[in-house]
């Protein structure tokens, strides 16, 4: 445990876990729908045979509501298309039907507040080698929770975190930009920071470059100005990432593209991470070194309040006229 309490990609924090069973497996709130079928959490099964379970064979995405409207989901569906397509993995159900399954399995969790998803599509159930053909129909499946809030401590004193020995996967080995499952790569890196009792690891890519952190994308500032590595450096292009783009240019701040290397961390005045279910956490250590001034900075606190701003209007529904 961190000093942060848990931490994943759903930021589960202790208080939303509910009790723990001697595995550390919480017996949360989930409704889950199994292709298609929806049940409780503790009763959803896939199958041992599944090559998502056997080889990390698929990708998932992780998307949240505002107002209870699934957040930015074209992104997200458009995202996972493009994931499976890099596996040749195919997604028959239409992003209609994709919305409705999702739309149906957060019925009833959390009534009232926000809901996190995860999609996941798998190869499927098949004979145990790697041959596609093996699995005829892919296993979709759709886990809604109550979506657990950043607390509020987090953003008023920061996060720390640490560069990872590990390596981002290299483009050319499972490239970083396909959402998949197979995240062997990034559980060790963020093992690395659990070990330092940090919430996040940033990793490098094979150039020595920053390329993103295990969960997240990183941002610097430097005189005012944004920068986030680029899509060349091998990172997963965040829904959050590319949507801060837009939300810089609605506060008049620059928010660009630029690479990164290790010793930068030494002369920004401010660092902070992005992601659907963490929106913007400023980082205030890397490792023992204090950030800038050692608290959290100025733009990204502003980049945060316009970014809630603009997704609770973008969820807002529309006045019936
Ligand atoms: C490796 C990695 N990078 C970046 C992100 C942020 O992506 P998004 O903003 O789409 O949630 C995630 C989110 O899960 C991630 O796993």
């Amino acid at each position: 445990m961190t000093p942060y309490g848990t931490v994943s990609e759903e930021s589960e924090t202790p208080e939303a876990s509910g009790d723990r069973s001697r595995s550390g497996f919480a017996t949360m709130e989930a409704t889950v729908n199994v292709n298609g079928v929806v049940t409780d959490g503790d009763q959803a099964v896939v199958s041992v045979f599944d090559h998502g379970f056997l080889y990390g064979d698929g990708v998932y995405e992780t998307l949240r509501t505002y107002n209870r409207q699934p957040f930015l989901l074209d992104r997200h569906l458009a995202r996972l298309r493009a994931s499976a397509d890099r596996l040749a993995l195919e997604v028959p159900p239409t992003d209609a039907d994709l919305e409705t399954r999702i739309r149906e399995t957060m019925r009833g969790v959390n009534p009232g507040g926000e809901v996190t998803v995860r999609m996941v599509v798998t190869r499927g159930v098949g004979e145990l080698n790697y041959d596609p053909a093996a699995c005829p129909q892919p296993t979709i499946v759709i886990i809604a929770r109550p979506h657990s809030q950043i607390p509020d401590t987090l953003l008023r004193d920061g996060i720390s975190v640490v560069v990872a020995s590990v390596l981002r996967n290299h483009p050319r080995s499972v490239d970083p930009s396909i959402k998949s499952n197979n995240l062997l790569n990034n559980v060790l890196a963020m093992h690395e920071a659990i070990r330092q009792g940090a919430y996040e690891a940033i990793l490098l890519n094979h150039r020595g470059e920053l390329a993103e952190c295990s969960q997240s994308n990183l941002f610097a500032v430097r005189d005012g100005v944004v920068v986030t590595p680029p899509l060349d450096a091998g990172l997963l292009e965040g829904v959050t990432r590319n949507f801060l783009f837009e939300v810089g240019v609605d506060i008049g701040v620059p928010v660009r593209e630029a690479v990164l290397r290790p010793a930068d961390l030494e002369q920004v005045d401010e660092l902070f991470i992005t992601s659907t279910t963490r929106e913007v956490i400023p980082v205030v250590r890397v490792g023992t070194r204090p950030v800038g001034s050692g608290r959290p900075g100025p733009i990204a606190s502003r980049l945060l309040t316009r970014f809630r701003d603009r997704a609770r209007t973008l969820t807002r529904a529309p006045v019936a006229g």
